[in-house]
């Protein structure tokens, strides 16, 4: 359903509810459908029986009911999307690459290269789906200041020859992949394709996986649809800001919560969500096992595919596969060069 879908066709909703819902990027049925009442009743300033009624009128127009056949089941996973790392070893891992539909969380101490496979991803997902891509665009929710253009360039030039090829055709850019001029263009029109947000505090951040649903809306019909929801750090924010053994259910109860935002997104716009999160690296922790993910069970329970970094000599990383579903547990070898993420 378009962004446009006419809201005041939904029982209840004037003009006023109309905007309020638009404005807290309720612009689609689809979005709509999966809400909950006590979150649309707060949202939209309507009682809960109110938001119960605009839901499931929503839920016809959309056509999203409680249940549906398994035929529906198996059209939606047949749009599953495999996005490659551009390393067949861990290609192999993931039977293909990383998943839409399914939050991926990367984690490991700072280095292991967390931030390089986020960028790397946002390089891949653009390109045809013969060089592992998704033809889709990238949405970067940058926590920590980590987003670089510069490290756009140098991928998009580590890039294999022939997805560069492939890549100027493609966007009508003339001239050859060994010309600098070429590929400076080819840089830009990749760095068009990534939507970047600095979140400056866990709040804001819950925002922004609001506005990356409109965006994923607003971009559903584009060339480029949003194939690929990036958030680094996913916990970066929360864990400076509820510190105290106190704070911790607050904590994991609003990043269930974001979860839950970019979840939906995932599913409801077939996009690849990765999210990043830092491990202790200190050994000796009191802090339990240190290759534990900060997050703890819940970030295990919502995340579907968990992908431990591990440095290991100068620019090797191992890539270890962590409780998939379907898949074998696993590790596989690459490095972090110049031009990206390579086979070892
Ligand atoms: P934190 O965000 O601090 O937790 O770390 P991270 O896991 O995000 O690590 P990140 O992805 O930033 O990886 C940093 C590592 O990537 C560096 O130690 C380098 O090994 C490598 N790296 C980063 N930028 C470059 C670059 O421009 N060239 C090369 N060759 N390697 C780079
Ligand atoms: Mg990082």
């Amino acid at each position: 359903m378009a962004a446009d879908a006419d809201l005041e066709d939904l029982p209840g909703v004037g003009p006023a509810t109309a905007e309020k819902l638009t404005d807290n990027g309720f612009d689609s049925y689809q979005g709509l459908a999966v809400a909950s009442p006590g979150e649309l009743s707060n949202t939209a300033d309507v009682g809960e029986s109110t938001a119960a009624d605009i839901i499931n009128a929503a839920r016809d127009a959309a056509d999203v009911g409680g249940f549906e056949t398994g035929a529906t089941v198996l059209e939606r996973r047949e749009q599953i999307g495999k996005l490659s790392w551009q390393v067949d070893e861990v290609d192999d891992l993931l039977d293909g690459g990383v998943e839409t539909q399914s939050i991926t969380e990367v984690y490991g101490e700072f280095g292991s290269g967390k931030s390089q496979v986020t960028h790397q991803l946002a390089v891949n997902v653009q390109l045809p789906q013969e060089h592992g891509g998704l033809h889709g665009s990238a949405i970067f929710v940058d926590s920590e200041d980590t987003f670089r253009p510069e490290r756009i360039d140098d991928m998009v030039r580590g890039l294999p020859e022939e997805a560069l090829e492939a890549m100027l055709e493609e966007r009508d850019i003339e001239g050859d992949v060994g010309d600098d001029e070429t590929l400076d263009a080819l840089v830009d029109s990749f760095l068009e394709y990534i939507h970047v947000a600095k979140a400056f505090n866990s709040s804001h951040q819950m925002l922004l996986a609001d506005k990356a649903q409109e965006l994923a809306s607003e971009n559903e019909d584009a060339e480029y649809p949003v194939r690929l929801l990036c958030v680094d750090s996913l916990t970066a924010h929360f864990r400076a800001e509820y510190v105290g053994r106190g704070e911790l259910a607050d904590r994991q109860q609003k990043l269930n919560k974001h979860l839950h935002a970019l979840e939906k997104v995932g599913n409801l716009y077939n996009t690849a969500v990765v999210v990043t999160n830092q491990v202790a690296s200190n050994p000796d922790s009191f802090f339990g096992d240190p290759t534990q993910p900060i997050g703890g069970n819940i970030l295990g329970h919502k995340s579907t595919f968990r992908m431990y970094l591990r440095k290991s000599k100068g620019d090797k990383r191992i890539v270890r596969l962590v409780d998939a579903p379907n898949l074998a547990d696993g590790e596989a070898v690459m490095r972090i060069e110049g031009g990206g993420l390579k086979p070892e």
